[in-house]
Order: structure tokens, then sequence, then C-alpha cells
């Protein structure tokens, strides 16, 4: 089997548990975008992994990792990550491989978000600051763009460095007023990534190739979240790339028919970090009690993530655009001990009703939600096994929403543990 992992909400849907677990039924796993921006958290036994650019399959000393050519990598990040491994005896040697096409964050990227954003002031979009933005959009110009493969001509790649860094001093100069950079600053430290990068990196769409036709079975980690996707999430705030689904074929150079399963991860309710519509959320009592309890707060940014209450509306519509075939639910256990729980399953728009997601600002600042009202549970759910030793009303709570988003439910998360999933 080869499956594909996305978020189906604003991401932390916990994609990371979910690659993890299904990890262990796969050989390789591939990020296909997206950059330092995301933090996908692994738990085993009392150890927490954060992975931010790494394939989660990474900590599985088995597991082939590839980076693929729609990720924006930040060398920087990536030999943090690699260092942070091996200080738990976890090796990459040998299984990791990363895209030649590739491109590049580097420092100049994090500095062109941060001081972008600073000078939107209360319309910034909140981003990561990781240089998600200004490189993709260097990717997108093509005339300033750094890719892995630069590593391996330096002569060729200073001549680069000096040419950007004309540019973006310029820039900087009129936009920001702000202090210029230095070229060669910038090319001793990629001297230093080329040592560190070049043995990893490769034509990651031929080995992926040759993969499929050796038998081999790929698992395709998402990043951020199909809400945040640049052409179908809540533009303009989402993030750079194709979150949804719909980037794996792009990002990694595989077609989507060779996935036999597209999985969807969903909170049991909402959260986002950063600016945006947020039709169900709860910028009260409820929301700061599902903050607490599920330790909302973010694993790249430890920013305080808004909380709300599910939104199927936005599941449904992250499922319809993506294709995808069955749904992870997790973070049931967060809602337990709530009186009762609500489940948005439609918006009006304008006096009038509808199912369908508006990916438009502008019909986005008139939803009301319509909302389920469900019975809540008090057991501690934390160590069930089965789905039928579910207090019935999390029975209920699972079984509503699984009729609401029209796919299988497949698997069910009782907290953050590699252990606490309910298998259907
Ligand atoms: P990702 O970006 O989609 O991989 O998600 P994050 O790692 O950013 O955020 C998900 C958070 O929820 C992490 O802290 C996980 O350890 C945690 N988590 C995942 N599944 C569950 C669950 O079922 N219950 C609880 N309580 N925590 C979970
Ligand atoms: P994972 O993979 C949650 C959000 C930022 C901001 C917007 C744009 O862990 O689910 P960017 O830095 O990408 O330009 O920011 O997107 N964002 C995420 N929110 N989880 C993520 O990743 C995110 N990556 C970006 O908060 O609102
Ligand atoms: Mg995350």
């Amino acid at each position: 089997m080869n499956y594909c992992v996305t978020g189906l909400q604003w991401g932390d849907e916990g994609k990371g548990k979910v690659v993890d677990i299904l990890a262990e039924k796969t050989d390789i796993v591939v990020r296909y975008s997206g950059g330092a921006n995301a933090g996908h958290t692994v738990v085993i036994g009392d150890t927490r992994f954060a992975l931010h650019l790494l394939p989660s399959g990474s900590v599985r000393a088995d597991t082939i990792c590839v980076v693929g050519n729609g990720v924006v990598l930040d060398p920087a990040g990536v030999i943090v990550e690699i260092e942070t491994l091996k200080e738990k005896d976890i090796s990459l040697d040998g299984r990791l491989f990363i895209s030649e096409n590739a491109h590049v964050v580097l420092d100049y990227h994090k500095d062109e978000d941060r001081l972008r954003e600073e000078s939107l002031g209360k319309n910034k979009i909140g981003t990561t600051n990781r240089g998600i933005g200004p490189c993709y959009s260097d990717k997108i110009g093509r005339s300033y763009a750094i890719r892995m493969a630069d590593f391996a001509d330096l002569d060729r790649l200073k001549e680069k460095l000096n040419k950007i860094v004309v540019y973006k001093n310029k820039l900087f100069a009129a936009l920001y007023k702000a202090e210029p950079i230095s070229a060669d600053e910038i090319f001793e430290k990629c001297k230093k990534y080329a040592e560190v990068f070049l043995p990893f990196i490769t034509d990651t769409s031929e080995y992926l190739h040759n993969a499929i036709n050796a038998d081999k079975s790929l698992l395709f980690e998402g990043a951020q979240g199909a809400l945040l996707d640049l052409d179908h999430g809540t533009f303009p705030f989402v993030t750079s790339s194709n979150a949804s689904s719909l980037g794996m074929p792009a990002g990694c150079g595989v077609p989507a028919k060779f996935v036999d399963e597209f999985v969807g991860v969903i909170k049991a309710y909402s959260t986002r970090v950063g600016a945006g519509p947020f039709p169900t959320e709860q910028n009260n009592e409820i929301g700061d009690t599902i903050r607490e309890k599920g330790h909302e707060y973010g694993t790249t940014t430890g920013r305080p993530r808004r909380c709300g209450w599910l939104d199927t509306v936005a599941s449904a519509y992250s499922i319809t655009i993506g294709g995808i075939d069955s749904v992870v639910l997790l973070h049931l256990d967060t809602l337990s001990g709530m009186d009762e729980l609500k489940v948005c399953k439609a918006y009006k728009i304008d006096g009038k009703e509808t199912t369908f997601f508006p990916a438009n600002e502008a019909k986005l600042s008139k939803v009301e939600c319509v909302y389920d009202t469900l019975a809540g549970w008090d057991e501690d759910i934390s160590a069930v096994e089965k789905f039928q030793d579910l207090p019935a009303n999390a029975q209920k709570y699972v079984e509503a929403v699984e009729k609401l988003v029209g796919k299988p439910i497949k698997m069910i998360g009782i907290g953050p543990k590699r252990s606490q999933m309910i298998i259907r």
C-alpha cells in the first residue's frame, strides 16, 4: 500500500503521529511540501520528537526518508534536526535523500519574512517567520533562486549569491530601511551546508520511481493543512505552497495514481495559528478549555493556537478537493469532561444555507455556523483499546462526525503517544 497523509484543517492536526504509525507498514516516507514552518510531533513512550523538515519516518531506524523537490529546505534547521536525532542514537546516514531541485531557504528569506510581517502591522498574516513565503516567491520568480543542486558547484553558487544579494539589499533598503546583508557571510555558511548535504542530494523523482518499480511501499507526508493551501485555502491567510494532497504529485514527481489511500487527519475540534477566518472559533472559556486540555501551543513557534468547535463543512471541503479516502480523528480525549459538544454542519451566508465551504474571504467573513449539539462524556478515555469500549456518547460523537464528513474514520486518537490510537 502507498499512503498520502494530509491535514484537513489549518495544520497541527497530528499528522506526525499518523505518519509515524503508518510508517511501520511502509518502506519510504516522503515530505513533499512546505518547510520549517511545519512542526510534526511524534511521541514514543516518554520521548517526544518535534520534526520540522525531516520526514516523521526519521524516528524509525529502518525507514528511508525523502525530502522532495516541493519542499523549501532550511539547511541550518536540518543540521539541528540531524544532530538532535543523533543525540537520541538515531542516524540518518544512508537513508536520507534530498531532492537536488528543492529550493534553499537562506537567512535573507527569514529576514524578508520578518520585515514584511512587521511592515504589515495589523494586516500581517501571522507567518512562522521561517522564510517560507520569500523562498517560494524566489522559486516562482526564478531569477534569484538557489536550489540544493547549487551546492555542487561553489564557484557558480558564489556568483549567484553576489547577484542575489545586490538585488535583496536594494529591496530591503527601499522597502524596510534595513541593514545590508553580506554575500560573503552567506557564502561561508553555504560552504558548510555543501559539505553536510552533498552526500544526501540526489534526483529523488528517479529514486522514488525506481522504488515503485521495486515494489517498495511509500508514505507521502503532507505539511500544514488543506485550508492553508495557497490555491484552495483561506487566501491570503494561507501558506505559500499547495498544502492539500493536491500538492503531492508536483512536490515529489510521483503521480497521484500511485497512491492507494489518501488519509486525511482532523482533530475532534478546530485550531488555527496566525490570522485569518475561523468560523467556529470560540474566543471564550470553551476555547481556553480546549487549549489547555489539548496543549494547543505551536510546535514550531510556541504561539497559543486559536481553538473552536469542529467544522465539518470545512473538513468535508478538504476531503472533496483532496480526494481523501479515509479519515483519522485525533484528540478525542481532549473533549472528555465537557458537558456538551457542538459540531458545525452547515453555514448560512446572507441567509442561505450551504454545506460547501467557500474559499473566499468576502463570503467567509459573513458565515454564520449551523451547529448540531451532542452530549459530552466525563470518563478518561486515554487508555481505551477498542471503539466499543469508549463511553456511549464518545462513540456517538465519532459516528456523527463520520456521517457529516462522509468518509470512514479508521483511527481515533486518545492521547499523544504512538500507542494511544484506536484502530477501527
Ligand atoms: P502536526 O503538525 O499535524 O504533526 O501536529 P502537531 O505535532 O503540530 O500538533 C499535534 C499535537 O497533538 C502534538 O502535540 C501531538 O503530540 C498531539 N497529539 C496527537 N494526537 C493526539 C491525541 O489523540 N490526543 C492528544 N491529547 N494529543 C495528541
Ligand atoms: P504543520 O505542518 C499550523 C500557518 C502560520 C500562518 C500561515 C502562513 O505543523 O501542520 P508561513 O510561515 O507558512 O508563511 O505562515 O500558515 N502555518 C501553520 N499553522 N501548522 C503548520 O504546519 C503551519 N505552517 C504554517 O501560522 O498562519
Ligand atoms: Mg504542527
